[in-house]
């Protein structure tokens, strides 16, 4: 396949916040403008790819999600133009811009919304989905169970019920209806058309409902995913669309069709097994997701993820590993929300810089498109005493002065507060601060993500788990042509050894990728690596 149409799986990608990124003209919040002007930094800290969440206007009632317009932007980020000017200076510097599309709900204040709701004859009115009792669709769970306790609301203007698979303020659109398949590619188009390299199709399981099933991932739901690509592929060859479908590997690698319909998709159950192997100390949970994860057509990727804007989901896992990942990560019982943890990677990992280094040097190796979400390469906190999953969306910390360098607004104008605790807070942490020397999260951050990118194993290349006697040791191999990367990770937070058996690359000498030091060559024995609490090794396997 074409490398320049295949070019996510290349990506390192970099998920933010309009609002929270920066504020140019000190209103309070982040907007186009303000984010422009911070593209430098983004090119700096070697990322290709940025993915912006919602930036429509919206009555932001869940963070942008809650659409009013597709086809503009807030006025509290900009205009069109000022988005026209960030894409091409984000183009002009290397960087692809992948940007939402919401397809399952609109707000409620969206036009079509208040025309369906207007009366029960408005020829809008099937562009929803409605009924007259709540008895339909009972086995489709609810969600956003710390809010909703069904998924349907009462419409007090055309006095009957109206379907929404998240907040009841964001009514749900009626797949069934051509015009609405036809209402959702215009808007693609629109973005398409602009330029935009990819979306993220948000919440793409729940496009289409039918009685007796979970109104999960059906098939007619498949249907109207293939027909977007296909349309997509047909006028904008090379645009990348990425599902977000939290479901189990199996259901989750049907969103790639036959390579016919999205070409990423979130790895959702990997994730969460991350930051269990990691308080295991045993590579157990990585490994047996990545067994049963199926085998995905070649120009499809996973996209990886350590954290994002929402909770860390805990839907992917079973009661039990739920259990222990709340006692275990939520031992402060603020931080769960749904079936999740409201944190951001540094505090989940106790502050602890060598955990945090070997969740990234997982989430930079294993298969798949790197995500990092914003702040988490400086080690940012976050703010659970802000309702729902407003405490991982405050302001980026850019220096030690007045909002963190955010926003010359009042403090009290932000749109949320900074992040001000004596650990986290933005005079401890904060980009200037860790530009300055060559030892701190983000210029680490920087190299692993350098060495990343210097090759296309990482990217594109096969896996292999190697099974060392030591399961505190997780090590696997990188292939692609003639490259080939081993990976050895120290799970605990004590020195381990492990024997490796390498045999099959006798003759070839590993070269450390961080600093280029020579190991003693592979031979017929065991090969025998030790490591420190939480340390990890790259290792280049050349034949000399
Ligand atoms: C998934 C998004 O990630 C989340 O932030 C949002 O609340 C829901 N979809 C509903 O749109």
């Amino acid at each position: 396949m074409a490398e320049e149409t295949s070019w996510y799986k290349d990506a390192v990608i970099y998920e933010l916040s309009v609002r929270g990124f920066y504020d140019a003209d000190g209103d309070g919040g982040g907007e186009f403008r303000g984010l422009t002007l911070k593209l430098d930094y983004l090119a700096e800290l070697g990322v290709n790819a940025l993915w912006l969440l919602p930036f429509y206007p919206s009555p932001l009632r869940d963070d942008g999600y809650d659409i009013s317009d597709y086809t503009n932007i807030h006025p509290a980020y900009g205009t069109l133009d000022d988005f026209k000017m960030f894409l091409d200076e984000a183009h002009r510097r290397g960087l692809r811009v992948i940007t939402e599309l919401v397809l399952n709900h609109t707000s409620e204040q969206h036009p079509w919304f208040l025309e369906a709701r207007s009366s029960r004859q408005n020829p809008r009115r099937d562009w929803y989905v409605w009924s007259d009792t709540t008895d339909r669709y009972k086995r489709a769970r609810i969600i956003f169970s710390d809010t909703e306790l069904s998924n349907w609301a009462w419409d007090p203007v055309s006095e009957s019920y109206y379907w929404h698979r998240f907040f009841s303020h964001q009514p749900d659109l009626n797949y069934d209806n051509p015009a609405v398949r036809e209402a959702m590619w215009e808007v693609m188009r629109f973005w398409l058309e602009m330029g935009v390299d990819g979306m993220r199709l948000d919440a793409v399981p729940y496009l289409v409902e039918r009685e007796s099933t979970s109104c999960e991932n059906l098939p007619e739901t498949h249907d109207v995913l293939k027909s977007l690509r296909a349309r997509a592929d047909r006028s904008f060859p090379g645009k990348l669309l990425l599902a977000e479908a939290n479901q189990w590997p199996r259901d989750v690698a049907a969103y790639f069709g036959a390579g016919d319909e999205c070409q990423m998709a979130f790895h959702f159950p990997l994730m969460p097994r991350m930051f269990m192997a990691v308080r295991l100390e045993d590579r157990k949970p990585i490994v047996e997701i990545l067994q049963s994860t199926p085998a995905i057509p070649d120009s499809c990727q996973w996209g990886l993820f350590l954290r994002n804007h929402d909770e860390l989901t805990l839907e992917m896992v079973t009661d039990e590993e739920r259990d222990y990942l709340r006692d275990e990560f939520a031992r402060e019982r603020r931080a769960l929300l749904n079936l999740g943890i409201r944190r951001r990677l540094a505090p989940l990992m106790e502050g602890d810089r060598r955990r945090i280094e070997l969740m990234n040097g997982l989430l930079l190796s294993l298969p798949g498109t790197p995500i990092l979400y914003y702040g988490d390469e400086i080690g940012m906190g976050d703010n659970i005493y802000l309702g729902d999953r407003n405490g991982v969306r405050t302001p980026m910390q850019w220096n030690g002065g007045w909002n963190a360098g955010f926003s010359a607004a009042d403090p009290e104008r932000l749109y949320a507060p900074v992040i001000s605790n004596p650990v986290y807070g933005y005079q401890a942490i904060n980009v200037d601060s860790q530009r300055r020397y060559s030892h701190s999260l983000l210029s680490w951050m920087k190299q692993a993500i350098r060495i990343r990118q210097s090759t296309r194993v990482f990217g594109r290349g096969s896996m292999e788990v190697l099974d060392p006697l030591n399961h505190r040791v997780f090590a696997f191999l990188r292939e692609l042509g003639e490259e080939k990367i081993l990976v050895v990770s120290n799970l605990a937070s004590q020195a381990q050894a492990a024997e490796l058996d390498l045999r099959r690359w006798k003759g070839s000498v590993p070269i450390e990728m961080s600093g280029g030091s020579l190991f003693p060559p592979i031979t017929e024995r065991p090969y025998l690596l030790t490591l420190g609490p939480y340390q990890f090794y790259w290792f280049n396997l050349r034949r000399l």
